[in-house]
């Protein structure tokens, strides 16, 4: 009877820590490294060089890449200004990190905060094959060591210009896919922009509020 009673005590106990373990780990905070502001490669070679890449070496990247790439895609630069041009500046994207081999950041999805340029862990799983099947199954997103995911809340830029706030939200999410595209270029890194897939499925899969924009597998070119 008295070894029953431990027995429920040790696996309420253990449960308790388990699920604590698993909040605090899709909490972590990732303080990404500062971002370069200088290259050996000219914007001109980077314009001249662009091209879609969708298969890419195994090879892991690191966590100064990724930092890179994010405040590429969206950082701050002064103020509440950004990388990327908004209209109104309504800053209506979310940029989404699929990381599955980055040395320095373990597999997960996390929300990049441009604020203190880090990012957060939402869920800890590798979902790069829920992804590829929702995306037509272009199979570049699950042999890619690393995605990231453009999503938008419109309610942000509509609530500023109505309707046509629409359209600048989808302007918009072209600027930043560019600026991802150059800065992978200048890093010899390869993407491509992935827009064909299911628009539900995905939000699913990455359980988030806003609507998927863009996915944009990353890795080293071929
Ligand atoms: C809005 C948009 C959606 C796209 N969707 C896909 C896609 O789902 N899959 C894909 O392989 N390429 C996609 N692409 C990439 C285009 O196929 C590619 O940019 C085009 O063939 C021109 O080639 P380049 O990027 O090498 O210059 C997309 C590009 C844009 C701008």
């Amino acid at each position: 009877m008295r070894n029953k009673r431990w027995m429920i005590i040790i696996a309420i106990t253990w449960s308790f820590i388990t699920v604590n373990c698993q909040s605090m780990k899709e909490n972590e905070i990732i303080n990404l490294p500062t971002p370069n502001k200088k290259s050996n490669i000219s914007i001109e070679e980077a314009l001249q060089s662009r091209r879609s890449v969708r298969s890419y070496k195994k090879d892991s990247l690191s966590i100064e890449q990724i930092g890179q790439l994010l405040w590429a895609a969206y950082g701050s630069t002064s103020g509440r200004k950004k990388t990327c041009p908004s209209a109104g500046a309504t800053y209506p994207l979310e940029i989404y990190l699929l990381a599955a081999e980055v040395k320095g950041i373990s597999t997960g999805l996390y929300r990049y905060n441009s604020a203190n340029h880090s990012i957060i862990k939402i869920q800890h799983t590798d979902i790069r094959k829920q992804l590829t099947e929702a995306s037509l199954n272009q199979e570049y997103i699950e042999n890619a060591p690393a995605s990231i995911i453009i999503a938008a809340d419109f309610k942000r830029t509509t609530k500023a210009y109505g309707a046509r706030g629409e359209r600048y939200v989808y302007m918009e999410v072209g600027h930043c896919g560019q600026n991802i595209h150059l800065q992978c270029e200048s890093l010899n890194l390869g993407t491509v922009i992935i827009g064909a897939f299911e628009d539900d499925k995905v939000k699913q899969i990455l359980h988030i509020n806003e609507d998927p924009l863009y996915i944009m597998p990353i890795g080293y070119k071929y």
